[in-house]
């Protein structure tokens, strides 16, 4: 396969360089000449992922399949249809904020081979949630579309509510569900918006302004692996009662516990949100204890370290409706896709 050849090429670039070229070469994938041939080289087979069978209806949104990309990878909208030729049930876009951003200096995306992870503090850079809106205007048909908000860095989190607001203002009409990012490790307090009282007003303001919309979104709420059960339990309750459609668990950890790669080593990259393999257990044990916590009428999308087929087969055994995945296409190459929806 392809990637196989690929991959160790990518490596010898930074991290953020890599992803730059792969993410350029992405309309190669709907390439009306060259598309059919890219794609089967690298071991995509769309049609595998569009069995009827791997169809679900899912916070009253059709999916495809329930294999969704995780937000952070196209933040700004770029590759919409690229995603659905390469089999993707969905893809979240963002984190968006109101007003673009550069996020933090360079370098700020590292990996960790030895234990098929990433560290990264990008700090939401992205073009700001408008432009993508207008992108999303020539969206596929088909393909679900999530819109991920944040707030901008100099927001204080007094006034976080109102960037959530603004964000879900620009995308609400262009995407089919909202995921509120409450849980990225990388801008500074933006998780405390996930304690009882600045989350309940929170989820409680976007509420009240989707609910006066002709169509009111399914809103979902991501959340840290990070929180202690209880504090996952408290915030599962609040977004409940807010009435929203499901729960996205987990964003990258700050933990750096279980790892392969040198300590000191790691102590060297610095600040970060670690993803890929050593998040694996936890992301799969909080979607145990959210899926008991919840009535199945809330949707549970399962993410963090779904690097193989037998990962997204687990996370929906333990009760996940839908699964995301992020590392595992760094790792494993755009196939990844495929061969999930082989396995189910
Ligand atoms: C992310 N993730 C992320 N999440 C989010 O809600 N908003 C974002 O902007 C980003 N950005 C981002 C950038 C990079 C480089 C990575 C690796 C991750 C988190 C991502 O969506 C996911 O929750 C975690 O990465 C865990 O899944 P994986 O990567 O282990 O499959």
């Amino acid at each position: 396969m392809l990637y196989s050849l690929l991959q160790p090429a990518l490596f010898l670039l930074d991290p953020e360089s890599a992803h730059t070229a792969a993410f350029r070469a992405m309309p190669l994938l709907t390439h009306p000449l060259l598309g059919a041939a890219t794609r089967t080289a690298l071991g995509i087979d769309q049609a595998a992922c569009h069995r009827p069978e791997l169809a679900r209806t899912v916070m009253g949104l059709r999916f495809a399949n329930p294999i969704g990309l995780a937000a952070g990878f196209d933040k700004d909208a770029r590759h919409v249809a690229a995603w659905d030729a390469m089999g993707f049930g969905h893809v979240e876009v963002g984190t968006l904020t109101p007003r673009p951003q550069p996020g933090n200096p360079k370098p700020r995306l590292f990996r960790l081979p030895a234990d098929g992870a990433l560290v990264n503090r990008l700090g939401f850079n992205n073009g700001g949630a408008e432009v993508a809106a207008m992108r999303l205007l020539k969206r596929p048909p088909g393909l679900i579309v999530g819109g991920n908000l944040g707030k901008n860095k100099e927001t204080p989190n007094e006034q976080a509510h109102q960037d959530y607001l603004k964000g879900f203002a620009s995308l609400a009409d262009v995407v089919d569900y909202i995921a509120v990012n409450v849980s990225s490790p990388n801008t500074p307090g933006l998780r405390a918006l996930q304690d009882r009282e600045p989350l309940q007003r929170l989820l409680g303001a976007l509420q009240e302004v989707n609910q006066r919309r002709p169509q009111p979104r399914p809103l979902t709420l991501k959340l840290a692996p990070d929180l202690t059960d209880a504090q996952l339990r408290e915030a599962a309750g609040l977004a409940l009662a807010a009435g929203f459609a499901g729960i996205i668990a987990t964003n990258t950890t700050i933990s750096r516990s279980g790892l392969t790669t040198d300590t000191a080593a790691v102590e060297r990259l610095g600040a970060g949100g670690l993803s890929g393999a050593p998040l694996t257990a936890r992301a799969l044990e909080v979607t145990q204890l959210l899926r008991a916590e919840l009535p199945a009428s809330v949707a549970l999308i399962g993410v963090g370290g779904v690097m193989t087929a037998a990962d997204a087969q687990a996370r929906l055994a333990a009760g996940a409706d839908l699964v995301q995945l992020y590392t595992g296409l760094v790792y494993a190459g755009p196939g990844l896709v495929t061969a999930i929806c082989r396995s189910l």
